[in-house]
């Protein structure tokens, strides 16, 4: 079951993104050879709780830490280590905030220093395709309007789409219905409505899209260990159009 929100959840639920998103900026800046993610995972903590918010993902189905950071061929869920960054490394980091009953949830992907042209392009890419999708996050359109957005952009660019993890609703819950699938067929789907909230996050592989679970039971790797590239909006459907939560 979709749950509406009304004008003022809206506005809750953006609160959230907000901190969200001033959080990853910072934590952008700080992305440079030599840094650990368990170092990016401890300021995200400080950051979302000096704000009064608590961090979303800790705790959730047990997930150890605050934030998701995603080095290279992994692709979402890498859990914050003693993992150094080096130049040449790409890296996901996926965040999510709750205060006043209301989750906010977003990821970048970040390069760490100079990183090669095809890296670039995933990053690109991905990025592009989460605005594509943003753009079908409208009122008459079809659910699967948004993932074909992805889909198409990401395969006509030589990449694949990741199929084992969707986009979903928020609010409330971290998790909402509908699940967002980053890959459909365009006309298909349940119709879009003001009062929907979105979390919309294409996981872009390099290879191909098959994808495997590390033995720590969170860390998800392209199959083929080629890179991959994951970035998350949350998005409110209104009378006049999609409008991204997730900006600082
Ligand atoms: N953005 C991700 C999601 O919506 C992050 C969840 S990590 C988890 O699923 F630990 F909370 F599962
Ligand atoms: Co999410």
């Amino acid at each position: 079951m979709i749950i509406l929100k009304t004008d003022k959840e809206i506005e809750q639920i953006k609160k959230s993104n907000q901190i969200v998103a001033y959080v990853l900026n910072k934590l952008r800046k700080l992305v440079k050879p030599g840094v650990s993610t368990l170092e990016l995972d401890s300021f995200a903590e400080k950051m979302i709780r000096k704000r009064g918010a608590v961090p979303a993902f800790k705790g959730y189905k047990n997930y150890p830490a605050t934030l998701c950071a995603s080095v290279n061929e992994e692709v979402v869920h890498g859990i914050p280590a003693r993992r150094f960054l080096k130049e040449g490394d790409i890296i996901s980091l996926d965040l999510g905030a709750k205060i006043d009953g209301y989750y906010g949830d977003a990821a970048i992907t970040v390069p760490v220093g100079k990183i090669s042209e095809k890296a670039k392009l995933l990053i690109d890419v991905t990025e592009k395709a989460l605005h594509l999708a943003i753009e079908q996050a409208k009122d008459g359109n079809r659910l699967y309007d948004i993932s074909f957005a992805i889909q198409s952009f990401a395969e006509k660019n030589g990449f694949s789409v990741v199929r084992e993890f969707v986009g979903h609703g928020i609010g409330k819950d971290l998790h909402e219905d509908p699940q967002i699938p980053n890959f459909g067929k365009p006309g298909y789907g349940i119709r879009l409505k003001p009062g929907m909230v979105f979390s919309l996050e294409p996981m872009i592989n390099a290879g191909n899209y098959r994808v495997k679970v590390l033995s720590d039971g969170w860390t998800a790797v392209t199959a083929d260990g080629e890179l991959s590239a994951h970035f998350e909006h949350t998005v409110a459907i209104t009378k006049s159009g999609p409008r991204i939560l997730s900006i600082a």
